[in-house]
């Protein structure tokens, strides 16, 4: 595996990769979520590139940009004993040589969920996935379920820009009591950490009212979601929704969910730590720490 901090080098080595190449873009603190991603890619694709950059544009002021837990030489660990090719960490004045004037933009898909308390993260998350994109070429890009409106907005991008790159989705990773693997869970204390099992729980418990009756309003399962987290002092919620799984526009409160099915999402601040979590209430509950709940 080679490490490369310089974008010229990265070309150099991109091009000697014969065959097809995956790419995982992340901010590093590499956990068994980020390391599912890359056996995906290794699986599809010769060859593997993973990219750590903690991406200053997509946080907003007073976010947790200068916290980010960072560990460079652990992540290049995990990288090289997983068989990637490239691991690229490049520096924000390489990425973002003059600033970032030229910006990469979806709307629509950025108006919901995260989108209104976090009103500079998708653009961010756009600008520096589509430089990327351009640095590393490569024929396949992985990305977590668990950034479910992340994940459709970079489809979006790709179809719309014709970046010739195929976007695969990779479902959610969790611990063994289904809190979803995070590198921000890092910042939850004891108590914190044991509350947070109430994202899961409560997706769980909006899961099985929709399955017990498909008829129930929209209302019901997330009031059968919020009851879960409001039962938990120290958890606090930014947003719990059901919307439309591509076009993530909120579904009606007094209708039941449609043919189209749904995705139930949520934002929630435990302690320093803002968690997010979503389920797909009319598929199966996916293998693992969910059935158990
Ligand atoms: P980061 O939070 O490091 O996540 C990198 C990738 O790992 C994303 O595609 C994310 O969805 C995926 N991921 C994180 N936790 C996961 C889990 N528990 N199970 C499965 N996949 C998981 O997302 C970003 O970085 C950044 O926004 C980035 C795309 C790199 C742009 O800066």
């Amino acid at each position: 595996m080679q490490r490369i901090t310089a974008i010229d080098e990265l070309r150099r080595a991109r091009a000697e990769l014969t065959g097809s190449v995956a790419f995982v873009p992340t901010m590093g603190f590499l956990h068994d979520g980020h390391l599912a991603l890359m056996r995906e890619g290794l699986r599809r694709c010769d060859h593997l590139v993973v990219s750590v950059f903690v991406n200053p544009t997509q946080f907003g002021e007073g976010e947790d940009l200068d916290d980010y837990p960072r560990d460079l030489d652990g992540d290049a660990e995990k990288c090289r004993h997983l068989g990637c090719d490239l691991f690229f960490t490049p520096q924000r004045q390489a990425v973002y040589p003059d600033g970032d004037v030229t910006r990469v933009v979806v709307d629509e898909l950025g108006d919901y969920l995260c989108g209104p308390s976090r009103p500079v993260h998708f653009p961010g998350v756009t600008n520096v996935v589509a430089r990327l994109f351009n640095l590393v070429a490569p024929d396949v890009a992985v990305f977590g379920e668990k950034d479910y409106q992340q994940l459709a907005i970079i489809r979006r991008m790709v179809k719309d820009l014709h970046f010739p790159i195929e976007i695969c989705g990779v479902p959610t990773v969790r611990e063994a009591d289904g809190l979803a693997m995070s590198s921000r869970n890092r910042y939850l204390n004891n108590d914190e950490r044991e509350q947070a099992i109430c994202l899961s729980r409560a997706l769980v418990a909006a899961y099985r009212a929709y399955q017990q009756d498909h008829s129930r309003p929209v209302a019901d399962l997330v009031r059968a979601a919020t009851n879960e987290i409001d039962s938990r002092p120290l958890a606090a919620i930014d947003y719990v929704e059901c919307v439309h799984p591509d076009r993530l526009t909120p579904l009606a409160d007094a209708e039941p969910i449609g043919d189209d099915g749904a995705v139930m999402a949520m934002a929630v601040t435990i302690g320093r730590a803002r968690l997010i979590d979503n389920l797909r209430l009319d598929r199966a509950l996916p293998d693992g720490p969910l059935r158990r709940i």
